[in-house]
C-alpha cells in the first residue's frame, strides 16, 4: 500500500447535543463517516484507518461493515495525538493522507490533487479562503508566498487573525517525515493539545517546502459541528444530486423540493413532482412519473409506471404501465406485473398481483397471490392474520370480487370465479361459479323511527 488514509473521528461533537457520536449523524441517508470513507475509497492503492474514541465502541459497532481498520484513541489529546494512534498501522515507505470524519462532502478528485501535490517535497496541506475564518487555524505565508506555519485561532494574534486562508485539516505527508515530526509535538498551546498542524512548522524548520491545494468548492471542506451546519450541507448535497439527475435527463418539478437518500438509477424522460423522497436503492425505468408527496424506498418501477400523489411504496417491484395511487401504500415483498392498477386507500403487503388486475379502492391485500385480469372491489379485505399466524390467500385469473368482501385466509378462489358483494369467504370458492354469503334482506312494514321528546 502506497497510500494510508487516516480518518479522524474521535472528537466529541458537543454542539450536536446528541447521544449519538457526531460522525454517525446522517446526511442523505448515510452517516457522515460513510461519506468520508466513500471519498477515500476513490483513491488508488489505499488502506483506511479510522481513529474513534468519544462514544466508545458505538462507531465501529454501527459501521462494522465498512472496509476500514478501527483504531481507538482513548483520550482525545488533539489531532496530532490522534494521528499518532494510527501510525503503527502505517507501512514504511508510503504516504499518509489525514481526513476528518465530520467533513462529509470532500471529493476523491480534490484528495488526489492533494496527494499528488505532496509528492515533490513530502507534505501538502488543503487550504481554503473564507470570508469568516474565525475558529480555524490560519495559514501563515511569507512574502514569497511560502507556507511558514499554521496558527490556531486560539493561539493567534491580531494580524494573524486577519488572515482569511485557513487550514481545512486535511493533509498528505510522507510517512517517515510524519513520524519524525509527530515525535516532536508538544502541547504547549492555548488548548494544551497535541496539534497535528505543528508538523508544518517542523517542515519549515527543516527547510522542506510545504505545498498546498484548494478544493473546487468550499463545501467540500466544511465540517459539521452542529445540526444547523448538518442541515446546510444536506441541502448542498441534495442540490448537487438534483443537478446531476437533471443533467441525466430527469425532470424535477422543483429541484429544491427533492430528496434522494440512497442510490437512484433512471431511464429517459422520468418526471418527479415536488416533495418526493427516495430512499435506499430506487430504479425508475423510461417514462416513469411520480406525483407530489410520495415516499419510495427500495423500489423498482417498470417503464411508464405512474405513481400518483401521496403514495408510499417500500420494497416492491412494479411492472411496466402500472398505475399506483393516489394515497396507495405498498409494503415490502410486493410484486406487481404489468398494467396493474392500485388505487386510493389500498394497502398491499407481501403479495403478487398478475397482469391488468385492478384493486382500485379501500382494500387490504396481504400474503396473497392474485392472478391476471382480476377485479377486486372496493372495501375488500384479506384477513391474513388469525392473531397468531399469517396465512396465504390465492386468487386465480379473471376473478371478480364484489365490494366489501372478506377473504379469511387460508382460502383460495378459482379462475373466473365471482364472489358476491358483502361475502365473508371462509372456504375455497370454485372456479367459474358465483359464490356468496349474505344474510337475507328483510323489510319491516310500518316500522317507525323513534322520536326525541322536546
Ligand atoms: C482543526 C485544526 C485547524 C483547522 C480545523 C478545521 C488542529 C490543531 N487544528 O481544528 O487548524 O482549521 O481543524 O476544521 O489540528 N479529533 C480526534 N482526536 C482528537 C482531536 C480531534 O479524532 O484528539 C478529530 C475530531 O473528531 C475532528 C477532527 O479531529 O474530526 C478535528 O478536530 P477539532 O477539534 O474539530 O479541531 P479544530 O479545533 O476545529
Ligand atoms: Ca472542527
Amino acid at each position: 500500500m502506497d497510500l494510508s488514509i487516516v480518518i479522524l473521528a474521535a472528537g466529541q461533537g458537543t454542539r450536536m447535543r446528541s447521544r449519538l457520536p457526531k460522525v454517525l449523524h446522517q446526511l442523505a441517508g448515510r452517516s457522515l463517516l460513510e461519506h468520508v470513507c466513500q471519498a477515500a475509497a476513490g483513491l488508488v492503492h489505499r488502506d483506511i484507518q479510522v481513529v474513534y474514541g468519544h462514544g466508545g465502541g458505538q462507531v465501529p459497532a454501527v459501521l462494522a461493515h465498512l472496509p476500514v481498520r478501527w483504531v481507538e484513541q482513548v483520550e482525545q489529546l488533539g489531532t496530532g495525538h490522534a494521528v499518532l494512534q494510527a501510525l503503527p498501522g502505517i507501512p514504511a515507505g508510503g504516504s499518509v493522507l489525514v481526513l476528518y470524519g465530520d467533513v462529509p462532502l470532500i471529493t476523491a478528485e480534490t484528495l488526489q490533487r492533494l496527494v499528488d501535490a505532496s509528492r515533490a517535497s513530502g507534505i501538502a496541506v488543503l487550504t481554503v479562503e473564507l470570508d469568516d475564518p474565525s475558529g480555524y487555524g490560519r495559514i501563515v505565508r511569507d512574502a514569497a508566498g511560502r507556507i511558514r506555519r499554521i496558527v490556531e485561532h486560539k493561539d493567534a494574534d491580531g494580524p494573524t487573525l486577519a488572515i482569511r486562508e485557513v487550514n481545512t485539516g486535511m493533509m498528505a505527508v510522507r510517512r517517515d517525515l510524519l513520524e519524525r515530526w509527530l515525535d516532536r509535538l508538544d502541547n504547549r498551546n492555548a488548548q494544551a493539545e497535541y496539534y497535528l498542524t505543528d508538523v508544518v512548522g517542523h517542515a519549515v524548520d527543516e527547510e522542506i517546502p510545504v505545498a498546498s491545494e484548494m478544493p473546487q468548492s468550499r463545501f467540500e471542506v466544511m465540517g459539521v459541528n452542529d445540526r444547523i451546519q448538518l442541515a446546510e450541507l444536506e441541502r448542498v448535497y441534495q442540490h448537487l444530486q438534483a443537478r446531476h439527475l437533471m443533467a441525466q435527463g430527469v425532470t424535477l418539478m422543483d429541484p429544491a423540493r427533492f430528496d434522494l437518500r440512497g442510490e437512484l438509477s433512471v431511464g429517459t424522460d422520468v418526471q418527479v413532482d415536488v416533495n418526493v423522497v427516495l430512499e435506499g436503492r430506487v430504479s425508475l425505468a423510461d417514462g416513469v412519473r411520480i406525483g407530489p408527496d410520495c415516499h419510495l424506498k427500495d423500489v423498482e418501477l417498470g417503464e411508464g409506471v405512474e405513481v400518483l400523489a401521496h403514495s408510499v411504496i417500500e420494497g416492491a417491484r412494479i411492472g411496466a404501465g402500472s398505475r399506483i395511487g393516489p394515497f396507495a401504500r405498498i409494503r415490502p415483498e410486493t410484486e406487481l406485473a404489468e398494467q396493474v392498477h392500485v388505487g386510493n386507500f389500498v394497502e398491499l403487503k407481501k403479495s403478487r398481483v398478475g397482469r391488468r388486475s385492478k384493486i382500485n379502492h379501500l382494500s387490504y391485500v396481504g400474503d396473497a397471490e392474485v392472478g391476471r385480469d382480476v377485479n377486486i372491489g372496493a372495501g375488500t379485505i384479506v384477513c391474513n392474520y388469525d392473531g397468531a399466524r399469517k396465512h396465504r390467500t390465492v386468487i386465480g385469473d379473471e376473478v371478480f370480487i364484489g365490494s366489501d368482501t372478506q377473504l379469511v385466509a387460508p382460502v383460495s378462489v378459482g379462475d373466473r370465479a365471482t364472489i358476491g358483494a358483502g361475502t365473508t369467504l371462509t372456504r375455497d370458492a370454485p372456479a367459474g361459479e358465483l359464490t356468496l354469503s349474505r344474510s337475507e334482506q328483510r323489510t319491516l312494514k310500518g316500522w317507525q323511527r323513534p322520536r326525541k321528546n322536546h
